[in-house]
């Protein structure tokens, strides 16, 4: 019995820390969302919105966990878990989509891109694009945009740029294109004369056909000189079970989550339609692991994957005309 009590007890204290270290984050996060510059970035919808809802999963929060970061809740932990009992590589795969964003990256710049608008940033964790494309060119220009509270309270991590160089965050919604494009920060640090790399990583598959994601890529596209790079990924069950699939669609579901999984094909339309001046880069539409080009071969953690376990496509175009 005594035994027991001290079990008891023990998993007492640790759900205390547990729900002491949610309320802390969530504090923190409310404090720098209040506290947020209004000087160092401007805001693409207005007033910074504070409300994280812990109570339901978020996209970021639940890839932030596949990465292994902090920045998530219980809500998210659940729904992600799920996930990985149903797909034990998702996290293998989120990591892999990060490596891809780095190789996409460094691929613009060594075309000579120097600006980068990276739409559905994520919260900041190793690598973020401003990081891999200032390194090799420290006058290159980032502006992040997502529309998730939680990605907003981390904006300052994304802040960190090269003296040389500039970043800023716009909070706001891909669906939003004239919001975004017509942000101060944007109009600032985008020269729209001059080649763009526009990232929507991870990000498309958010969007169901009901929202006509091809169209509203298009208004960006259209938006951007030629020698400009789109860079994406997608998720996709064409490697999939139909079975897993609908669960794990499910799971994201009951979290007021959309996910639109498309073909290799569907996805291939995001890049060009084929008569639209967009031209694929490297290998086309692959899988995310093995989309390489340049001078930079796939790595070994890339390799050792199969395009089953990774489930989703890779796929960087430019703009000819
Ligand atoms: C899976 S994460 C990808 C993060 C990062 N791009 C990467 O690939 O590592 C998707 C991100 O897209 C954001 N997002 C989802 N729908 C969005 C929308 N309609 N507008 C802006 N951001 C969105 C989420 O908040 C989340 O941060």
């Amino acid at each position: 019995m005594a035994e027991n009590a001290d079990v008891n007890a023990g998993v007492d204290a640790v759900i205390d820390a547990e729900v002491g270290a949610v309320e802390g984050a969530v504090e923190a996060a409310d404090e720098a969302a209040v506290d947020w510059d209004w000087a160092t970035a401007e805001e693409g919808d207005g007033e910074p919105r504070t409300e994280l809802r812990t109570d339901v999963p978020h996209p970021a929060r639940m890839y932030d966990y596949y990465l292994g970061g902090k920045d998530n809740f219980p809500a998210d932990r659940a729904a992600a878990e799920q996930v990985v009992k149903l797909i034990p590589t998702v996290q293998d795969a989120a990591r892999a989509n990060r490596r891809f964003l780095g190789r996409a990256v460094r691929y613009a710049s060594s075309l000579g891109i120097r600006q980068f608008l990276d739409i559905g940033t994520g919260i900041p964790t190793a690598e973020n694009t401003h990081e891999v494309a200032q390194r090799l060119a420290p006058e290159s220009r980032i502006v992040y945009v997502d529309n998730d509270p939680m990605v907003l309270t981390h904006a300052r991590a994304l802040l960190s740029s090269t003296p040389r160089g500039r970043t800023a965050y716009v909070d706001a919604d891909f669906h939003d294109v004239d919001t975004i494009l017509d942000a101060a920060a944007v109009k600032e640090l985008i020269d729209f004369e001059q080649p763009v790399a526009l990232l929507v990583v991870a990000l498309l598959h958010f969007l169901p056909d009901s929202d006509d994601p091809f169209a509203l890529l298009d208004r960006y596209k259209q938006a951007l000189a030629p020698g400009s790079v789109l860079i994406l990924t997608h998720g996709s069950s064409d490697h999939t079970p139909q079975e897993i699939r609908d669960a794990v669609t499910g799971i994201y579901q009951a979290g007021g989550i959309t996910i639109a999984t498309r073909t290799h094909d569907e996805i291939r339309r995001f890049g060009t339609s084929g008569d639209d001046g967009w031209e694929l880069a490297g290998p086309g539409v692959v899988s995310i692991n093995e989309w390489q080009a340049g001078d930079e071969p796939v790595g070994d953690e890339d390799l050792r994957l199969t395009r089953a376990e990774v489930g989703g496509y890779g796929v960087v175009a430019f703009k000819k005309s």
